[in-house]
C-alpha cells in the first residue's frame, strides 16, 4: 500500500549535494537549502526544498493521510556518508605495531599478514559478531553506505567466508584476494597470482561486486596488478586499486586504463598521475586515516580538485594502517592537513564515495534519492571539521527508517 511518507521539518540547513550545475566548486556545489523541509515516501526522497514552499498539494495530501511530521529543530541536516574502502572482517588487532610505529618504526606492507594468520584462526561466529560491531559504529556516527573488502583470508576457503560475512550487511563486497601474497606462496609469488585468477576467483565472483589489488612494492607488481583485474572485468566485477601508497608508481595510470571506478591512496602523485585522472571517471579516493596512522605525507587534495579530478574521502577502516570508521574525522584531518576546504571534504566524504562506487542513488539528497540523512547535532555542516573528535551525529536514517 502507498503510504503518505514522512515529513521532515525545521531543517535549519539542509546540505543536498544537488546543486543543479555539475561543475560548482567551493559551498555552491553542496546545494544548501536554508530552513528546509524533506518528504520521504517507502524509503525515498519525493521532495525537498525551503519548508515555505512545500507545494500546497503535498501538504494537503499529508495533512488528509495524517502523515507522520519529525521536527528536526533547526539541525542541519547532511546526506549519510558513503565510505567506499573499508577493510572490515578480520580478527584480532595490531595495536602493538601501532605503538611500535609512534616510536618510530616505518609502515609495510608486510604487516597484513598478521592479520591473515589471525582471521584464518577466527570462526565465522566471531568475525560476524565483530561486524555487526563495526556495522553499528559506522551507523552512530552516520555513514549509512559502505564498501568492504576482503584481503585478510588469502586461501579460496577464507576469501570466500570473508566475502560471504560481508555481503550480510552490505551489497558493496570487494574480492581482494590480492591484497599480500601470503607466507606460503612468499618462494613463488606467481603461483598464488594463478590462484587469485583461478580457483579464488571463481569461488568468490559470486559475493563481490568489485575487484581490487594492492599495487605496490612489497605487494603486487603492476603487471600482476593488471592480470589480477583484467580476469575479474572478465567476471563481470568492477574495478579498484589501491596504489602509491607507499611511493610513487604505475598503479594510477593504470587504473586509468582499466577504467577502475575508484584508485584508493593516491599519496604520491605524479603530474601524469593527476593528468590522467583529470580526464577521466576514475576517481581519486584519499584516506587520511592512513597518513595519520602511520605518520607519513598527506596526499595533496587540493592539487586534485584544481586540476579537476572527482576526489571521494574513505576510513579505510582495518587493524594496520587506519583503525577509524569516522567519516568526521576524517573530514577534519583533510581539511587540517589536505587542503580541502569544509565543503569539499564533506562533499567527498558523501557524493564523492557514491561517485566511487558509481551509486546515483545516494550520496545525495534529491528527489529520487534513497532518503539517507544525518541530522547534525550542530547548526551547520561546517562543524564536523570545526568540532574535531565530537559526535555530532544526532539521529541517523537509512532508506526513511532512523537507524541511530
Ligand atoms: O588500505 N594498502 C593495503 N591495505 C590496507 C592496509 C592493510 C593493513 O595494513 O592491514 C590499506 O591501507
Ligand atoms: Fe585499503
Amino acid at each position: 500500500m502507498h503510504t503518505p511518507g514522512t515529513l521532515f521539518t525545521g531543517i535549519g540547513q539542509l546540505v543536498t549535494n544537488d546543486p543543479g550545475v555539475r561543475s560548482l566548486t567551493g559551498t555552491a556545489r553542496l546545494g544548501i537549502v536554508e530552513d528546509a523541509a524533506l518528504l520521504v515516501t517507502d524509503g525515498v526522497v519525493t521532495w525537498v526544498g525551503p519548508a515555505a514552499s512545500l507545494p500546497t498539494a503535498e501538504a494537503a495530501a499529508l495533512a488528509v493521510a495524517d502523515a507522520e511530521v519529525v521536527d528536526l529543530e533547526g539541525a542541519a541536516v547532511i546526506p549519510g556518508f558513503v565510505d567506499s574502502h573499508t577493510h572490515l572482517v578480520f580478527g584480532g588487532d595490531r595495536a602493538a605495531e601501532f605503538e611500535a610505529r609512534m616510536s618510530g618504526q616505518a609502515y609495510t606492507a608486510g604487516g597484513i599478514r598478521s592479520t591473515v594468520a589471525a582471521t584464518r584462526a577466527a570462526t565465522d561466529a566471531e568475525l560476524a559478531a565483530r561486524l555487526d560491531g563495526f556495522v553499528t559504529e559506522l551507523l552512530a556516527q552516520g555513514t549509512t553506505t559502505f564498501e568492504i573488502k576482503s584481503g585478510y583470508g588469502l586461501t579460496v576457503a577464507d576469501e570466500a567466508r570473508l566475502l560471504e560475512l560481508a555481503s550480510r550487511v552490505t551489497d558493496e563486497t570487494t574480492f581482494l584476494g590480492a591484497h599480500v601474497v601470503p607466507v606460503e606462496f612468499a618462494a613463488d609469488p606467481e603461483a598464488y597470482v594463478d590462484l587469485v585468477v583461478g580457483n579464488m576467483l571463481d569461488a568468490c565472483a559470486p559475493h563481490a561486486r568489485w575487484i581490487d589489488a594492492f599495487c605496490e612494492t612489497g605487494a603486487f607488481t603492476p603487471e600482476q596488478s593488471r592480470r589480477i583485474l583484467e580476469a575479474g572485468t572478465a567476471r563481470g566485477l568492477g574495478v579498484r586499486l589501491h596504489a602509491s601508497q607507499l611511493s610513487a608508481g604505475p598503479g594510477i595510470r593504470l587504473a586509468v586504463e582499466l577504467d577502475a571506478a575508484s584508485v584508493d591512496h593516491c599519496t604520491y602523485l605524479t603530474e601524469d598521475d593527476i593528468a590522467a585522472l583529470a580526464g577521466s571517471s576514475t576517481v581519486a579516493t584519499l584516506l587520511p586515516g592512513v597518513e595519520f596512522s602511520t605518520r607519513q605525507q598527506f596526499p595533496d587534495a587540493r592539487r586534485l580538485i584544481d586540476a579537476g579530478v572527482t576526489v571521494a574521502l574513505a576510513s579505510d577502516c582495518n587493524p594496520g594502517s587506519s583503525f577509524t570508521s569516522s567519516l568526521p574525522f576524517c573530514i577534519a584531518v583533510a581539511v587540517r592537513d589536505m587542503g580541502m576546504t569544509p565543503a569539499e571534504a564533506l562533499w567527498s566524504a558523501t557524493a564523492g564515495g557514491a561517485a566511487a562506487l558509481r551509486r546515483a542513488d545516494v550520496g545525495h539528497l534529491a528527489a529520487g534519492a534513497s532518503a539517507d540523512f544525518v541530522a547534525l547535532r550542530a547548526p551547520s555542516y561546517v562543524h564536523l571539521a570545526y568540532r574535531p573528535g565530537v559526535p555530532l551525529a544526532a539521529g541517523v536514517w537509512r532508506a526513511g527508517a532512523r537507524v541511530a
